[in-house]
């Protein structure tokens, strides 16, 4: 899937996003040097994370407006663009990082991701990544599908959300071993009072490519209004997020 962002909002809006990816750095038990790939690295806030942490990083992003964003940002640290399903890395890295990324690449292409990520990781390096899971933002995507269908308009939510049991067989699939995996919900604030509708504009493009941007204005009003007993609280938005966090080692090469 391919997105074109708006560096500058995103920073603005959505600095949650690299916020909650903090988390994830735990799941790696760093050593001093370590070489570690930041894949799907878009501002590369947690690439300099990682940098502060003693690793030797590479950020790596399919996005050349995140890519510029990074290196202007973080000049001091290295980044490339490059896809997830074409990157490679020489020597192997001694860990592979990922966060909010994998929901962005459709289920068909897991099967090759993974396996990429395992030839880019030394054998015993680790993967440590977090993204949406089964279930994730599902009250939005189901408001935005009964509303696209009063209007005669097809909704597909364009997200791979996966289970546990679903993304470990792929890692095991992939000569990986499953040390840590859970699914979770994390109820996520969204600022302002047009949170829900900017959320809505930010990352989910897909599905109103090819609606004039007037009813577009109008299904988010609409989403808006359905969604206000569930998703808002106290005056302030929350979209419903569900986590999938996985920590998993290189067990053979595939
Ligand atoms: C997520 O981080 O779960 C996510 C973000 C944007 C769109 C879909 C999912």
């Amino acid at each position: 899937m391919n997105i074109n962002w708006d560096a500058a909002l995103y920073r603005k809006n959505f600095s949650f996003v690299p916020e909650y990816g903090k988390a994830v750095l735990e799941l790696l038990s760093l050593k001093e040097g370590d070489r570690v790939i930041d894949l799907g690295c878009g501002d590369g806030s947690l690439t300099q994370k990682l940098a502060d942490m003693g690793a030797d990083v590479l950020g790596i992003d399919a996005s050349a407006e995140m890519i510029a964003l990074a290196k202007k940002t973080h000049p001091n640290l290295p980044f490339e663009r490059a896809d997830a399903l074409e990157f490679s890395a020489n020597p192997p890295a001694d860990a592979v990082f990922s966060n909010a990324v994998f929901h962005w690449i459709d289920a068909k292409d897991h099967p090759l991701l993974l396996s990429r990520i395992n030839r880019a990781l030394r054998p015993g390096g680790v993967l440590a990544c977090e993204f949406g899971g089964r279930g994730n933002n599902g009250a939005i995507h189901a408001a935005l599908k009964k509303i696209f269908a009063k209007r005669g308009l097809e909704y597909e939510c364009p997200f791979y959300f996966p289970s546990v049991g679903e993304y470990a067989t792929l890692l095991e699939r992939a000569g990986f071993k499953v040390e840590f995996a859970s699914l979770f919900d994390r109820p996520t604030e969204q600022a302002g009072e047009d949170g829900l509708a900017n959320w809505i504009r930010m990352f989910d493009k897909i599905p109103f490519e090819g609606i004039p941007a007037r009813e577009a204005d109008e299904i988010m009003e609409e989403a808006a209004r359905e969604l206000e007993g569930k998703l808002r609280r106290g005056g302030k938005w929350f979209a419903d997020y569900v986590r999938i966090r996985i920590k998993a080692s290189k067990e053979f090469e595939v």
